[in-house]
């Protein structure tokens, strides 16, 4: 019931709430969390629901559009996102002029930044299955170039996540992805769907509220997500596994040293802001990946060590006072390596699911009548007025 056109024009008090802890900064349908009963749902829907009975594209339609799709809906969906999800030449010759060590990442943020200028202008339903359809070609080809392999052309049929594997791993145009990876994808890119007003989440927002366009809009998201605070953690994980096995060290005494709060060492993978008894997409991707190693056979010393260090952390007082159990990129990262990806491939897979959930929240925004352009303010703590002073007397 607040008007809030009425509100717009007050000034005065301003709250100081660096990080935005406590702010709201939008009002949205899409995403609800309640972090003490580890619940997450999407449009309504549990994600734990979503997740054993949906495919991503249902997911895709299900945040972008609200609604569940019927099978004609969904077909339609899928026939739009086959017939974009070429690149357009042009852009394949900026990725392939791009710095050969170029991050995965800058490889995406770059190329989505650019997309849209390859077609006449468009509305915003071309815009976004465009960009979802030639989302999966952008991110295998960051993978191929910086493996010197050659570019695979989309499949028509093929399932999104089986899709972007095919050309991610493929060895020629009649490869074919194991049902197991195609799963596991799948269900990944569900989990990583949307998780409210997270920070990359917000830039899209923040972005789009300038009315700038989608591609800008996810090219910043992007950007926010390769920061190691947000989208980068998964990666961490590996590597505290990696050095952890490099430098000897037993789990006992990993264990110690991230005690020890003078060490600075923290348990990568657990702990969440909002998740204080559990994280309810640790809980599915726990369940996917014991399923997945028996599935593989992987034999791998890290995702073993990951296993040990998960019991031994859980059965201690430390993380059970402060309530720190394993969040999603604990096993995310484990899983990804199971799957064979490279690990500077991680955020980029995080991209992929992400992708849905940026625009939906994109779209929203653009929908909500309130909206108007993202402009918080600040507390001035600098100087007083003071004269300027000839240079030869400062
Ligand atoms: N290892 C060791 N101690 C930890 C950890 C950890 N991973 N996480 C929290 N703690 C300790 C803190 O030191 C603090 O201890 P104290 O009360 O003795 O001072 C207590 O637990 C409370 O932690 P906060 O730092 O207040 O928790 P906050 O909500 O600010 O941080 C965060 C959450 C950033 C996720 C933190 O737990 C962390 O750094 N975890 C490791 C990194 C990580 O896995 N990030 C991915 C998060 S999930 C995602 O982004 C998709």
């Amino acid at each position: 019931g607040v008007d809030m056109r009425k509100l717009r024009g007050m000034t005065g008090a301003i709250s100081y709430d660096p990080g935005y802890g406590s702010t709201g900064s939008c009002k949205s349908e899409i995403t609800f969390i309640d972090g003490e009963k580890g619940i997450l749902r999407y449009r309504g829907y549990p994600l734990e629901q979503l997740a054993e009975g949906v495919s991503f594209e249902e997911v895709m339609y299900l945040m972008i559009w609200g609604k569940l799709p019927n099978q004609a809906e969904l077909d339609g969906f899928n026939a739009k996102l086959a017939e974009h999800a070429e690149l357009p030449e042009g852009i394949v010759a900026v990725l392939d002029n791009l710095p050969k060590n170029a991050h995965p990442m800058t490889v995406m943020q770059t190329l989505v930044a650019t997309l849209g200028d390859y077609y006449e202008p468009a509305d915003e339903e071309t815009d976004i299955i465009r960009l979802l359809a030639k989302s999966k070609a952008l991110a295998a080809y960051s993978y191929r170039k910086q493996t010197g392999k050659e570019y695979l052309k989309p499949s028509k049929g093929a399932s999104f996540a089986g899709d972007f594997a095919h050309m991610t791993f493929g060895t020629s145009d009649e490869y074919k992805v194991s049902d197991v990876l195609e799963a596991s994808l799948d269900s990944l890119f569900i989990l990583h769907a949307d998780h409210e007003q997270n920070c990359s989440t917000s830039t899209a927002r923040m972005i789009g509220s300038a009315q700038a366009s989608l591609y800008a809009s996810i090219s910043g998201a992007i950007g926010a997500l390769s920061g190691p605070l947000h989208g980068g953690a998964n990666q961490k994980v590996i590597e505290m596994l990696e050095n952890i096995r490099a430098e000897g060290r037993s789990l006992e005494d990993h264990i110690e040293l991230v005690k020890d709060k003078s060490s600075d060492v923290k348990l990568m993978g657990f702990g969440h802001r909002v998740y204080k008894n559990f994280d309810p997409r640790a809980r599915i991707l726990k369940k996917s990946a014991d399923e997945l190693f028996a599935d593989l056979g992987v034999e791998d010393p890290a995702l073993d060590l990951a296993k040990e260090l998960e019991k031994v952390a859980l059965e201690d007082e430390y993380f059970v006072k402060r309530r720190l159990y394993p969040n999603v990129d604990f096993y995310s990262g484990t899983i990804y390596r199971a799957l064979g990806i490279p690990t500077n491939m991680f955020t980029v897979m995080f991209v992929l699911g992400r992708l849905p959930g940026w625009i939906a929240q994109w779209k929203e925004m653009r929908d909500d009548a309130d909206q108007r352009i993202h402009r918080p303010r600040q507390i001035y703590i600098g100087e007083n007025e003071r004269n300027v002073t000839p240079i030869s007397e400062r």
